[in-house]
């Protein structure tokens, strides 16, 4: 099954709500932002997931949309954030915000997002106005211990897995709990939420994945390396290469490193093997979201699911994605 096509007509309607939700009078810088970086672009992963969840609880369709809008419109507030901390140039195939209209616009138009995604949320499923606020709390926490590991060759694939799961995988944890909570069924909250933030860490490292092998078109290759951030790539290369450690070490030591240096240590990370050993540690987080499923994995949809997240997980490590 590809449910971005069984589930269309679902995926239209958060599309119309989004493009409601960012509606405004011409001249609205902020709004024009937020429209920049939402319409026309993204996968819809969130959404998706919300309306997989639902439907393999039984839940109907149009009590799901309202989260589905939320979880979008939060995930995309966190990428307005997200490229400032990372100084990001380029996302979906366009330039940034913050690189066209500056830093400030893209903060603020983040804050406008995120607080207009709550609200919305709120008036609709208040019952799932303090998951949502926890789960910002934790990607916000999240974010700023990546910023504080920024730079350290010591970083552990502990310290990436945690990071990874406050910043992506609380979020897909929501989509499940949402879709649970509106089923009034606690056990599948917690199937869900493990699951998804199991999934979440997976994805992150196929975003780790694809920053070496410059599979985004459009983000520089190794702009990890040159921000300085440990990714799963590089944690493992420099674990299988106590010289590269030291090479790394030593260039992130400096506050500037040419592109040439860039480029080179990235190529030592390629060499080091420690794409396939990233490869085969992000399978095994994807088998282990299915194994956090439980019981729902056998149902029909959570065995569609299955089969998406491997598929989408693979995908994404390998091409491009928004
Ligand atoms: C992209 O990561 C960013 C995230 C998954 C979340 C970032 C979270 C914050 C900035 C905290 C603030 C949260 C809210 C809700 C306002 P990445 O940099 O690894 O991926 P990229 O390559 O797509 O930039
Ligand atoms: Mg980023």
């Amino acid at each position: 099954m590809d449910p971005t096509v069984v589930f269309k007509d679902f995926l239209g309607s958060v599309e119309v709500a989004v493009t409601q939700q960012l509606a405004s009078p011409e001249g609205d810088v902020l709004a024009e932002a937020q429209r920049h970086l939402c319409l026309g672009a993204g996968k819809r992963a969130r959404p998706m997931l919300v309306r997989i969840f639902g439907e393999t609880l039984g839940v109907e369709a149009a009590r799901l949309v309202e989260p589905a809008v939320a979880v979008e419109l939060i995930h995309s507030a966190s990428l307005l954030h997200d490229d400032v901390v990372d100084s990001g140039m380029y996302r979906r195939g366009r330039p940034t915000v913050n690189a066209r209209w500056g830093n400030v616009v893209s903060v603020m138009s983040g804050d406008l997002l995120l607080s207009g995604a709550l609200l919305r949320l709120h008036r609709a499923e208040p019952r799932l106005t303090e998951v949502a606020l926890s789960t910002v709390m934790e990607m916000t926490r999240a974010a700023i211990a990546e910023v504080d590991s920024r730079g350290n060759v010591e970083q552990t694939r502990e310290g990436l897995r945690v990071v990874a799961e406050g910043k992506t995988g609380s979020l897909f944890g929501l989509c499940g709990v949402a879709a649970a909570t509106l089923a009034g069924d606690e056990q599948a909250a917690r199937c869900f939420d493990a699951f998804g933030r199991q999934l979440g860490i997976a994805f992150q490292m196929a975003d780790d994945i694809r920053d070496v092998t410059g599979a985004d078109e459009g983000k520089p290759q190794y702009a990890d390396i040159a921000s300085r951030t440990p990714s799963l790539p590089i944690v493992l290369a420099v674990a299988r290469d106590p010289r590269l450690k030291k090479r790394l070490a030593d260039a992130w030591s400096w506050p500037g490193m040419t592109a040439d240096r860039v480029r080179e240590l990235g190529i030592a990370v390629l060499c080091s093997g420690a794409l396939d050993e990233a490869m085969a540690i992000m399978s095994a987080e994807v088998d282990a979201a299915v194994a956090a499923l439980g019981p729902y994995a056998e149902h029909a949809t959570g065995a569609a699911l299955v089969h998406w997240a491997r598929k989408i997980a693979h995908g994404l490590a390998l091409q491009g994605a928004a």
